[in-house]
Parts: structure tokens; C-alpha cells; sequence
């Protein structure tokens, strides 16, 4: 039989003594997924697609599956007693936990929905997630309590609304994988400690920037292109969904290197991802497995936050690439 997401949190606890509290927070965070994987499943038929006409933080314009994910996750975890406050890519600022509930001692960052072009056209998409222990279970959680590095998270997951409906968690003890079984509504154990190879013959990017590229960029990825008779002497080949989540779980699976750097469209940004949101979180989980995560210079997790929605460029998966393509930068 295979081992439910709660019975392998309750393993956790005994084995590993991770905390009460935290395993019932992830059993929460769960939840609100399934709700999410239920409203991306209806599609047009729940009236879910397309936009709000509003525009968040970040500058996008919002989609409905972007608010109502948003709102399902703030709402099934503002009650439970085990969180100081919220952060989500969709929201200007913290969220305090409403008076009426007791505050907790861990701080809950989100990407509700992850890959937001892919909501209209039925591609992939996902959610990302992350806890850090909050400074105080006092007060309110401003912006200062979160600006931990990510080597502090207590642990991190995403899930995958596509074909299956996946959640990829670690809790410090390696990568577990669960499927959603629809006839009972409980995740179940599919892969236990994940690893990612160490080398790859598959890259993602989006090559339409390329023209944008800073010099190390460009140097790697013609070298890739190049293919056996360049540099590399071996052929690469190229995936792209443009869903976060779904690169990253490719490469999960089989390995690969997903790359979003920064350029020179906006020279003020650091790349298009979020640190706190998407670079943090899958930077965890990818080490966690084995792999490597640099922002092309070092490890992304022991960047030190500065502001909440900051962005950061990625360089992520099998960990010789990871090395060589840093060590361009680094040269
Ligand atoms: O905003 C995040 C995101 O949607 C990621 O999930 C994805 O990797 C990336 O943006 C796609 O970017 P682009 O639109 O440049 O392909």
C-alpha cells in the first residue's frame, strides 16, 4: 500500500522530529492545493479562465485562477494557529493573521499560481511554497521577519496541476514525491528521495532573450547549441514549458538544467523570478535531490533578502552544469 502524505508526516515527526505544528500547517497548505487542483480542473466550466482586468505587484496583469488560488491558500491557512503572517507574489505586502485567530510561529510564503500564461491553454501549472520560523509569534510578522536566507526554510514543495495533480515536498530529509488520488482525495507516496543526475543532455531556457544575454550566458549556451561537433562534443536538446513548476519537476525526473538569467531589458531587476517566491523555495528542493541552484555566482540560498517580491536569476538542476555555467560567470 502507498504511504499517504499524512502518515509520512507523522514518519517525519517520530523519525526526524520535525515539528507538531509544522507537519499540521503542510497537512493545510495540502488541502488548499486539492481546492486549487479542483478549481484548475473545471476550467471554463467553473467560469476560472482568464483575467481580472486587475494588475499585481509585480506589474502582471492578474488571472482569475491567479486571485481565487491566492485566496484559497490565505483562507485555509489564516485559521490554524500556526502561522504569524502570509506573504504571496499576488499581494502587495504581508498578511497578518486575522485578530480573531491565534498567531503562530511560522511565516507561509506562496506563489499561488505558478506559469499564469499556461492557465488559458491547458498546459501545466502549478503552485510554490515555502515556511520559515518566524522571529516572533508575538506580533504580526512585517516585512522584516521574512527576510531570512534560504538556507533558514524549515521546508519547501510545489505542485503540479497537469496530467496528475503532484505535490513535491521536503521537509529537510530529501525530495518525496505524492500523487493526488481523485477517488479518495488523499496524496500518496510515488517517489521517495528523489535524485537529480549530475549531468544532462537537456537545457531550459527561453531563447527569445538571448539577444539580452550578459556574455557568460550566451558563451554556455552556444556551447550547448553547438552540439558534438562544438566544444561540448555531445548534442543537446531544448524544453520550455514556461511553467516554473513543470521545468523544474522535468528536471526532478530526469534531470536537466533550467535557466532564467538576468538581462538587459531591465538592468534594476535581478532576472524575472522571485526570491522569495519561486528561487528560494526551488533552490531547496533542488538541493535537497542533489542538484545545484546558483543565481549564476552563488548559491541562491544563501542570498540575503532585502525587499519581499526582489528578483533574482536562476540557475538551476544537475549539478555539473550548474557548476560549469557559474563558473563562467565566475571566471
Ligand atoms: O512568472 C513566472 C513564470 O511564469 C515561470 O513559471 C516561468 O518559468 C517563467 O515565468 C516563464 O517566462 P517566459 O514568459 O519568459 O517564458
Amino acid at each position: 500500500m502507498k504511504l499517504s502524505l499524512s502518515h509520512y508526516l507523522i514518519r517525519c515527526e517520530r523519525e526526524h522530529g520535525i515539528e507538531s505544528d509544522l507537519r499540521l500547517l503542510l497537512e493545510t497548505v495540502a488541502r488548499a492545493c486539492k481546492s486549487i487542483s479542483h478549481a484548475v480542473n473545471k476550467g471554463a466550466l467553473g467560469n476560472v479562465l482568464g483575467s481580472t482586468g486587475t494588475i499585481n505587484v509585480q506589474g502582471e496583469a492578474q488571472k482569475k485562477l491567479d486571485v481565487l488560488s491566492n485566496e484559497i491558500l490565505f483562507e485555509a491557512n489564516c485559521w490554524g494557529g500556526y502561522l504569524a503572517g502570509m506573504a504571496s507574489e499576488e499581494m502587495d505586502g504581508p498578511v497578518g493573521i486575522p485578530l480573531a485567530y491565534p498567531r503562530g510561529k511560522y511565516l507561509l510564503l506562496f506563489d499561488p499560481l505558478d506559469g499564469s500564461s499556461n492557465i488559458d491553454v491547458n498546459v501545466s501549472i502549478g503552485t510554490i511554497f515555502s515556511v520559515l520560523r518566524s522571529p516572533s509569534s508575538e506580533e504580526d510578522a512585517g516585512e522584516a521577519a521574512f527576510m531570512q536566507q534560504g538556507t533558514r526554510q524549515m521546508c519547501a514543495g510545489y505542485t503540479v496541476y497537469g496530467p496528475q495533480t503532484l505535490l513535491v515536498l521536503s521537509v529537510g530529509h530529501g525530495v518525496q514525491v505524492f500523487t493526488l488520488d481523485r477517488d479518495t482525495g488523499s496524496f500518496l507516496m510515488t517517489q521517495s528521495n528523489v535524485r537529480i543526475p549530475a549531468d544532462t543532455r537537456e537545457f531550459a531556457i527561453n531563447m527569445s532573450n538571448v539577444r539580452h544575454w550578459d556574455a557568460p550566458v550566451r558563451r554556455y549556451v552556444d556551447e550547448l547549441l553547438a552540439g558534438r561537433t562544438g566544444p561540448r562534443g555531445v548534442d543537446f536538446n531544448m524544453r520550455w514549458v514556461a511553467s516554473m513548476v513543470a521545468d523544474v519537476h522535468r528536471i526532478m525526473t530526469r534531470g536537466g538544467i533550467f535557466m532564467y538569467p538576468r538581462d538587459a531589458r531591465d538592468p534594476t531587476r535581478a532576472g524575472r523570478l522571485r526570491l522569495m517566491y519561486e528561487g528560494n523555495p526551488m533552490a531547496y528542493l533542488i538541493e535537497q535531490a542533489g542538484g545545484a541552484a546558483t543565481n549564476g555566482e552563488r548559491r541562491i540560498l544563501e542570498i540575503q533578502p532585502a525587499t519581499l517580491h526582489e528578483r533574482v536569476a536562476v540557475f538551476l538542476g544537475s549539478r555539473n552544469e550548474v557548476e560549469r555555467v557559474t563558473g563562467y560567470h565566475n571566471a
